[in-house]
């Protein structure tokens, strides 16, 4: 719920999008935001106000001078958290470049002083007309948000770029403006997901990580303001907006992209689940032919060399253990010379591998916390939360 008590004010305009803005709706309202809808007149040829309504428990908005709330743009204006309009047609994005107030939306963003996001959509060739471009443009310049349009097949039968992005790229992009800078200036590393350990050319030794932990972490220190670097192992995860992806797949590869950028940063957060051990990797398929023995070698241990590093950034390691889990969390503690430990209990249904959920417990040198069971996303915050002390204390 990272929009808890967050006032958002989502404006609807006239495009064909208008339909995906149903979908925003019930994103952020999901999310914890209270949101008010208002709507242009245009917005109502796609969408009904009873579906808005509906969804957001409240009224919609689509009148300047309304005679129950002749004050609405004001009250409106002053009480949002953030403005998000979606979708922006080129006609509401041209009337507030050049600071037209004709309707209720474009009068409330007039009047207002929080964030204003905008989501365009419209056709390409209105997209790329240079009169929309130098408008996008001065309102960008003027600290306006903006986000997409992208690349794709448009209602009106092109292909091109005018899509309005989509509704959850559109809520992280909410999330993301809301949250508080507070890791500006920390860059940070995270690994995540699993590693493959090649056979042959058709199989490998890998695990069941879906690299969901460190793709959380990435994504929430990016939205805290820290900078970013993710290295991960195959996922099936969406890409993460301002976020420089380094993509491998096995652990030697891992080991040396992480070696090659730790200069760089002031923390490395191990969350992947680097493969313990590897096979030397024959050159042609084996056949199946009977018994098959594989001579198993441990892979190098990324996070005990970067503890040995002279100058080494805030290590933080994962421990997934299935017995005896902070004896374990303590040994690598201190065996791979690290800040911060996340011990977790692969015993624990709720935990792990491919769960939306994690009950952790984050151990230090001078003691541990027991976190209750949290969204990997929580954790993600908890975690962080330790690495900034540490990093501040630096
Ligand atoms: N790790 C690493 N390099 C490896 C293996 C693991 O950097 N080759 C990191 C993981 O990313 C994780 C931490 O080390 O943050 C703990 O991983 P785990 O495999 O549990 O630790 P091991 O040292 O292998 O301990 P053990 O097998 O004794 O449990």
């Amino acid at each position: 719920m990272s929009l808890k008590g967050k006032r958002i004010t989502l404006g609807v305009t006239g495009g064909i999008g208008a339909y995906k803005a149903v979908e925003v709706l019930r994103l952020l309202v999901k999310e914890g935001a209270c949101v008010t809808v208002v709507m242009t007149r245009g917005a109502e040829q796609f969408v009904t106000p009873l579906t808005f309504s509906t969804l957001s428990g409240g009224r919609v908005y689509r009148e300047v001078f309304d005679p129950h709330d002749p004050l609405s743009h004001i009250t409106l204006a002053q009480e949002a958290d953030l403005i998000l309009i979606a979708p922006a047609t080129a006609n509401t994005i041209g009337k507030i470049a050049s600071g037209i107030a004709d309707n209720l939306l474009t009068t409330l963003v007039m009047a207002a002083s929080c964030p204003v996001l905008m989501a365009p959509a419209m056709n390409t060739r209105m997209y790329e007309n240079s009169i929309v471009q130098r408008n996008i443009k001065a309102l960008q310049s003027l600290g306006y948000h903006f986000i997409g349009p992208e690349e794709g097949e448009l209602a009106c039968g092109y292909t091109g770029r005018g899509r309005m992005s989509e509704p959850e790229e559109i809520k992280e992009m909410v999330v993301d403006i809301l949250t508080s800078k507070d890791l500006e200036g920390l860059r940070v590393l995270v690994t995540a997901g699993p590693t493959r350990e090649f056979i042959d050319p058709v199989r490998f030794i890998s695990n069941p990580s879906t690299g969901k932990m460190g793709f959380a972490i990435a994504r929430v220190a990016k939205r805290r303001g820290a900078s970013v670097i993710l290295v991960t192992g195959p996922t099936s995860l969406k890409p993460i907006r301002g976020v420089e992806t380094i993509h491998v797949e096995g652990a030697f590869d891992m080991r040396e992209k992480v070696l090659e950028r730790v200069g760089e940063v002031d923390a490395v957060i191990m969350a992947a689940a680097v493969g313990d051990f590897y096979t030397e990797r024959m050159e042609r398929k084996i056949k199946r032919e009977g018994q098959l023995t594989l001579c198993l070698k441990p892979t190098p241990d990324i996070l005990k060399e970067l503890g040995n590093l002279r100058e080494r950034p805030i290590l933080v390691g994962f421990a997934a253990e299935t017995e005896d889990l902070l004896k374990g969390a303590r040994r690598k503690l201190v065996e791979k010379g690290l800040d911060l430990v996340v011990a977790n209990d692969l015993r624990d249904p709720d935990s792990g591998f491919g769960k939306d959920t994690n009950r952790v417990i984050i151990v230090e040198r001078e003691g541990e916390e027991e976190l209750p069971l949290l969204s990997k996303e929580e954790v993600a915050w908890r975690i962080l939360d330790r690495v900034r002390t540490l990093w501040k204390r630096d």
